[in-house]
């Protein structure tokens, strides 16, 4: 397999996404934009930020500082979504143009929705929130995180009715990416399959299980064939799985690390090999929440 760190892939949207992410999830506001910086120095082309971190404006002044022209650069934020929160439609729209301000740029490349929580009708009007706000060129490509199966099949279902309302094809919006939880003791092999079908990118967050499985005896045996460490054999495995990882760190040697990932290749066995049936997720796991939640 034949990536290197400037490798994209095109979205649904239409848009490209460069394969590795960086993860600014618990960066300290006041430390992100220099987390970010070092990414940019090491390569990276992609920050993943969302409203819930609170460093939205670090993440923009980074990218403003870099001196890297805005287009070649890839930004994610994510709509927050708590139980019951009634964050509907109008609160989304508010949220678009705050996260505009916040992060001092005139589009965002890719907003996702974080969690399913709100129950379905709120759900379907931050999709139509998120549909009318790339028709006006404020965000550029939307889908969804932490969506179970149930989830992402009743969003297809209020694709079609607001293509119905709205007037026809594309008017309900396009999914072009998903972001979930994945590594090998969580490969969620379902929601994979579901967004392979359709040619949704699946975004892989906790790509080194926060460095919780670096003693994992075929991490290891990896780690020793190629002389590369347990996080860059994580962030390899992401890569050839055809997922776009996206590692976090603040430490610059780590961050540079995780970026140096594409001087060897997993065979296709040891990746297969790599994969645990285990469902063992090490952050929240929104996926499992009911229909109404
Ligand atoms: N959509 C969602 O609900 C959701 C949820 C979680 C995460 N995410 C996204 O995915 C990103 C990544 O997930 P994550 O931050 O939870 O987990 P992660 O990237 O798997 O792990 C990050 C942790 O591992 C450490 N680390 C990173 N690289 C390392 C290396 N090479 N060697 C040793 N330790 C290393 C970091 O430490 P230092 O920082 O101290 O170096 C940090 O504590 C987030 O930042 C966020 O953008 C999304």
């Amino acid at each position: 397999m034949s990536i290197t760190i400037n490798s994209a892939v095109k979205l649904n949207s239409g848009f490209e996404i460069p394969l590795l992410g960086f993860g600014v999830y618990q960066t300290p506001p006041d430390e992100t934009e220099k987390a970010c910086l070092e990414a940019f120095k090491a390569g990276y082309k992609h920050i993943d930020s969302a409203v819930m971190y609170r460093n939205e404006s670090g993440a923009g002044s980074a990218m403003k500082k870099s001196g890297i022209p805005r287009s070649d650069i890839f930004y994610t934020s994510k709509i927050p979504q708590i139980p019951n929160s009634g964050n509907d439609y109008e609160k989304t729209k508010s949220q678009v143009d705050l996260s505009l301000k916040t992060a001092s740029v005139d589009y965002i490349d890719l907003m996702l929705i974080h969690a399913p929580y709100g129950g379905s009708a709120n759900r379907k009007g931050v999709w139509k929130a998120l549909v009318e706000a790339v028709e006006e060129g404020k965000i550029r490509s939307i889908g969804v995180s932490n969506y179970g199966i149930h989830h992402l099949d009743e969003l297809e279902t209020h694709i079609a009715e607001l293509e119905e309302e709205r007037g026809g094809k594309g008017k309900g919006g396009v999914i072009s990416v998903a972001q979930y939880e994945v590594h090998p003791w969580c490969a969620r092999t379902d929601i994979a399959e579901w967004c392979a079908k359709r040619n949704i990118v699946l975004e892989a967050y906790c790509p080194v299980v926060r460095g919780k499985k670096f003693d994992d005896p075929e991490v290891k045996k990896l780690s020793e064939k190629y002389g590369k460490t347990p996080a860059q054999i994580l962030i390899r495995w992401s890569l050839q799985k055809g997922y776009v990882p996206l590692p976090k760190s603040v430490t610059p040697s780590r961050i540079q690390e995780n970026a140096e990932v594409y001087d060897f290749s997993l065979t296709d066995s040891e990746v297969a090999g790599l994969e645990s049936p285990e469902y063992s997720p090490i952050a929240w796991d929104p996926t499992k929440s009911a229909l109404d939640n």
